[in-house]
């Protein structure tokens, strides 16, 4: 039996991100608090064997194209090479990419590359070591950067940088950050910051919005709609400067991009979350550790796809943040 990921709007899933693990190295702000959080249970925790089944099944049976391995931080979980290793031998062969903050990746690039990693982004929010401190909580600022230039070193590319801007801490620094991926050939996409925060510490009235981000950089850039087909990317992109060079935007709060969402997504604990910002999972570990079927798992997972909202309702009076804070859905 085979059949697409599909809801009641008539959207399809292809595009899997696969948490791996809830733990970070980085205690960024608007993510974690200084402490961290209580961590998901070694039992719950998928195994490796266990992921590899999984996206064995969404490739086969549920026409999933890409797979990106998101976290808390996907570097710390030891089996990463792996997993993807073997998940890069299914047909047909996915496309494979990491959301990292690349601590540690200067020394795995090349060997996540050889074993079929295609790309990665790479999250750094500020180029000043002062305020990478104090957004992150550690003071690694070259361990990233040294881990972005293997990244792109080893063909792990086009190498993508997400920035989130807070006011008062990084608003200014949109331009020095476009410029400096200009210079190394990255592309920068700012993100909204959304209220998915596991410090609660998200606010409408003080998130630097898309409008905000585009006024910024054309003080200094000359922005040009990207003629390319956006598809169901959550980036809007401009070609910078006439292009090839562009820069994107992720304005999930106030550009959603809902309605063309092809996104579903597996916890590091096994669960299925149809949306970042769904309020019920489905639990796929439970009937994996009973024996279910590849077939069974495959329509649990169709079913979990199938009441997938419409969109994530962050303007809607009834709102409310997702219980699993972003680290362990993995943005
Ligand atoms: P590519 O376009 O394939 O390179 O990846 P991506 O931009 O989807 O992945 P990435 O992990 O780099 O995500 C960048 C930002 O987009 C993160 O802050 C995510 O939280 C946000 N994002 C990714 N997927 C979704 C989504 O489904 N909904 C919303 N609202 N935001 C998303
Ligand atoms: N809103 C928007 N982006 C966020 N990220 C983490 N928390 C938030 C948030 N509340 C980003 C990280 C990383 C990506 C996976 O998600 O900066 O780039
Ligand atoms: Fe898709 Fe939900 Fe993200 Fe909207 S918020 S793009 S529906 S995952």
């Amino acid at each position: 039996r085979t059949g697409a990921l599909v809801d009641r709007f008539g959207r399809i899933a292809t595009d899997l991100r696969i948490s791996l693990t809830d733990k970070c190295n980085l205690r960024c702000t608007y993510c974690m608090p200084a402490e961290g959080l209580p961590w998901l249970p070694k039992p719950q925790l998928l195994t490796d064997d266990e992921i590899v089944r999984l996206a064995r099944i969404a490739i086969e049976k549920l026409g999933v194209r890409e797979i990106r391995f998101t976290g808390g931080e996907p570097l710390l979980r030891p089996g990463l090479v792996d997993i993807v290793s073997q998940v890069a031998r299914f047909e047909p062969r996915p496309d494979l990419s990491l959301t990292t903050n690349a601590l540690g990746l200067a020394r795995t690039a090349q060997a996540l590359a050889d074993a079929g990693l295609n790309r990665v982004n790479v999250s750094l929010d500020t180029l000043s070591e002062e305020r990478f401190l104090s957004l992150t909580r550690r003071d690694r600022l070259h361990d990233t950067i040294a881990g972005i230039e293997a990244a792109a070193a080893a063909g792990l590319t086009p190498v993508k940088v997400n920035a989130v801007l807070m006011k008062g801490i990084n608003e200014d620094e949109a331009p020095a950050l476009l410029q400096w991926a200009l210079d190394h050939g990255y592309e920068l996409r700012f993100i909204e910051q959304m209220p998915i925060d596991g410090a609660h510490v998200w606010d409408r009235h003080t998130m630097i919005t898309a409008e905000q981000i585009l006024h910024s950089l054309q003080e200094h850039f000359e922005l040009t709609p990207d003629p390319a087909h956006r598809g169901a990317a959550p980036a809007e992109t401009w070609l910078v400067n006439g292009g090839p060079a562009k820069v994107g935007v992720i304005g999930s709060v106030t550009r959603p991009f809902c309605g063309d969402c092809d996104r579903t997504r597996l916890t590091a604990d096994g669960q299925i979350r149809n949306c970042l910002f769904a309020r019920e999972e489905s639990d796929l570990r439970g009937a994996l550790r009973d024996g279910a079927s590849d077939d069974v798992l495959a329509d649990r997972w169709r079913s979990a796809m199938f009441g997938k909202r419409p969109g994530h309702g962050i303007d809607d009076p009834s709102f409310l943040q997702p219980v699993r804070p972003m680290s362990s859905i993995g943005g």
